[in-house]
């Protein structure tokens, strides 16, 4: 694994951010950096050639990476669908949500590619929309809530043909957010 010509030079400028001696911190950037030219999930490969990138020890690369489930060790699908499991979408049925999402895919753990490349089902800690639980994020970006285990096979049905999903409240609720947005 090495960074392409443009991910080098965006690589370097992660690096500058930071004072002289301390390019350790620019891990997380760079590691998003890899996943993200390497479809998706960090090889051992993408992990050490970071590591020697920033000088750091591999076993410290390999420890943030561990930590974070952000970043993926397995090959990832299209779609990666991660389940919020905490509190609030817990108590509001996340564990249906997640064991909808399996049956979708067709796969009996999590992290598991289904078989078509299509999916990957993993369960994250709080995204953050806890007054829409339950919900789950598709590919770190797009956020469903307000979900039902129905719901949810829908939704995975239609990515799966290719299309794209309107994503926010499953129920049709919306901000309060005033007309015209905050001031
Ligand atoms: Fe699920 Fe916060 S608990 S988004």
């Amino acid at each position: 694994f090495a960074f392409t010509p443009e991910n080098l030079d965006k690589a370097k400028g992660y690096v500058a951010r930071y004072p002289e001696g301390r390019q350790a911190s620019a891990v997380i950037w760079l590691l998003y950096l890899a996943q993200e030219q390497n479809g998706g999930w960090l090889s051992v490969p993408a992990i050490e050639y970071v590591a020697s990138f920033l000088g750091m020890a591999p076993i410290r690369v390999h420890e943030v990476v561990s930590f974070y489930t952000m970043f993926n060790t397995q090959p990832v699908g299209r779609h990666q669908i991660q389940i919020c499991r905490t509190t609030s979408c817990w108590l509001r049925g996340s564990d249906e949500i997640s064991k909808a999402c399996l049956e979708e895919a067709g796969t009996s753990r999590f992290g598991e590619l289904s078989e078509d490349g299509a999916f990957s089902v993993v369960e994250v800690e709080c995204l953050g929309a806890c007054c829409n639980a339950p919900m789950f994020q598709v590919n770190d970006r797009d956020y469903y809530e307000d979900l039902t285990p129905e719901k949810a096979k829908e939704i995975m049905r239609a990515l799966r043909k290719g299309e794209t999903p309107a994503a926010g409240s499953q129920q049709g609720r919306v901000s309060s957010e005033p007309e015209g947005g905050l001031t």
